[in-house]
């Protein structure tokens, strides 16, 4: 382990799967997974195995395609769990099982219905078996800030004797204040006989909006991994978010004497990806990865800029991948220069057949608006590339609205070859056309969130529908895009319908 390393263990696979209404179906984990190997982070946990056979694949099939991070499998300190996480990572380049138990009273008592003295012989015993299966082990006692200070230390220095090499602290309800967490870190040092056979980690939860905080707190007093998501994701308020910590780490140097090996100028892309795999939007205030975040508003900030850059930006747009383009794109652009365009934007190695559709839907859109931005470009290159293929298709829809009148709206669709038309009424526009897409389709599905955004700005902007239906109780979320808001939403209702007729077969319930 390199001294002043800090390694950046990302859990969006896993804890920001937790994310209140975040599904993430084997596809979604191997695009974000291909994300993050290029970001560089250093561990990717990829799933919890034990939790479903969907998980268990999806985490499979991460395990044998990524190579250069190690692949982490959560499991509960329990035999089936931790068969579970190495089987489904037993084909990774560098495999870890992450095993964890709760030592907080609260928890013994209320959620195990154990006793300290269980808990710490199932740590010994399922962190010995993790051990016999896989050559690198994590253990995390859950909820470790709540945890009685001398108990914790008594299962860490058992953990370690029993092989784990990484002993992770988990501020599990985000309850610490930074100070208070890096006093906490530093006392697991003095009080843990053998704390130098193992890597200290953490990893925070945002309750009191604290997680990089404490996580920063804890790196400068000897944690040596970060566990993070992208865009925070994670289960209640989230967990840190990676892009903050990295960047804190980088820009303020000065006080951090140690460094992360994460690409920097990837965080942009990562972020946005998983933003549209995941469905939930990034704040446009949000630090670092935000719309917002080296947008200058007011005069004298801009003044200041544009006379000295670090008047008022402490890290370069470019440092985390924003590149500005000089070139304008709209309905005279060629081929070529859209190519080149997508190319910077970081979408290389497209076959032939998705940019075609791409640059089809580039002349649309150009057609429609007198310049199409570099947001627009990312977001139909996304579109095209996050595609399932079509069962359902949109072929026209009409709708009569209106304050004093009840909304009613007429769709035909295609499903391989054959057209089918359906009507319906609705509580507005979007609540009809969606009825009536349910009634062409033939399947039934419950919306279980709506909503719509512009892509850039502007009144001729792009509106980015993200719609998420429930079925089975799995989610599937799914983006539609147009210059018109109906019409955005419709093809977002119907790419979540065809996400989930890929995922569970719904040929029989399909009637015409
Ligand atoms: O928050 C938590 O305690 C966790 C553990 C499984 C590490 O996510
Ligand atoms: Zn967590």
């Amino acid at each position: 382990m390199k001294n002043n390393k800090i390694y950046i263990f990302d859990t969006t696979l896993r804890d920001g799967e937790q994310t209140p209404r975040v599904s993430l179906n084997m596809n979604d984990k191997l695009n974000i997974a291909r994300q993050l190997e290029k970001l560089n982070v250093d561990v990717i946990e990829a799933g919890f195995p034990a939790a479903s056979n969907g998980d268990f694949e999806a985490v499979e099939a991460v395990a044998r395609e990524i190579r250069s991070p190690y692949i982490v499998a959560l499991a509960r300190a329990l035999k089936g769990d931790i068969e579970s996480a190495w089987n489904a990572i037993k084909d990774a380049e560098k495999p870890r099982i992450h095993v964890f138990i709760a030592t907080s009273d609260l928890h013994m008592k209320y959620k195990l219905k154990m006793k300290p003295e269980e808990v710490l012989k199932r740590t010994v015993d399922m962190v010995k078996y993790a051990k016999s299966l896989c050559p690198s082990v994590e253990f995390s006692p859950e909820d470790a800030t709540r945890t009685r200070p001398e108990f914790l230390y008594q299962v860490l220095e058992a953990a370690i004797d029993a092989g784990a090499d990484i002993v992770n602290i988990p501020d599990t309800v985000g309850y610490s204040m930074p100070q208070q967490f890096g006093t906490f870190i530093g006392k697991i040092k003095d009080n843990v006989s053998n704390i130098d056979r193992a890597v200290i980690s953490v990893h925070c939860h945002d309750d009191l909006g604290m997680a990089v905080a404490n996580s920063l707190a804890a790196v400068e007093n000897g944690a040596r991994q970060v566990e993070c998501a992208m865009n925070g994701l994670g289960e209640r308020a989230g967990n840190a978010a990676l892009e903050e910590v990295v960047m804190a780490i980088k820009t303020r140097s000065d006080i951090f004497s140690c460094s992360t090996e994460i690409v920097t100028e990837e965080l942009t892309r990562t972020s946005k990806l998983v933003s549209h795999i995941t469905g939930m939007q990034v704040q446009n205030n949000k630090a670092v990865v935000g719309a917002n975040a080296f947008a200058h508003e007011s005069g004298i900030h801009q003044h200041g800029v544009l006379n000295c850059r670090e008047t008022y930006e402490i890290m370069t747009p470019e440092s985390v991948g924003l590149k500005k383009s000089f070139i304008v794109l709209g309905k005279h652009s060629g081929r070529h220069a859209f190519v080149k365009r997508l190319e910077e934007l970081g979408y290389k190695n497209l076959n032939q057949d998705k940019i075609n559709q791409i640059f089809e839907e580039f002349k649309d859109l150009a057609d429609k608006k007198k310049t199409v931005s570099d947001e627009d470009i990312e977001s139909l290159a996304k579109n095209e590339i996050f595609k399932v293929p079509e069962v359902f298709k949109l072929k026209y829809y009409q709708v009569s609205t209106g304050n004093t009148t009840v909304s009613t709206s007429t769709v035909r669709l295609e499903r391989e070859g054959k057209s089918v038309s359906e009507a319906s009424c609705g509580d507005g526009p979007v609540d009809a056309t969606f009825k009536a897409i349910e009634k062409a389709s033939g399947i039934e599905v419950k919306l279980n969130d709506y909503f719509i955004k512009s892509v850039g700005y502007g009144k001729d902007a792009l509106g980015e529908a993200t719609v998420k239906v429930e079925r089975d109780n799995k989610i599937f979320s799914a983006k539609g895009l147009s210059t018109d808001i109906v019409e955005a939403s419709a093809r977002a209702f119907i790419n979540a319908m065809n996400k989930m007729y890929h995922e569970i077969s719904l040929k029989k319930a399909v009637s015409y």
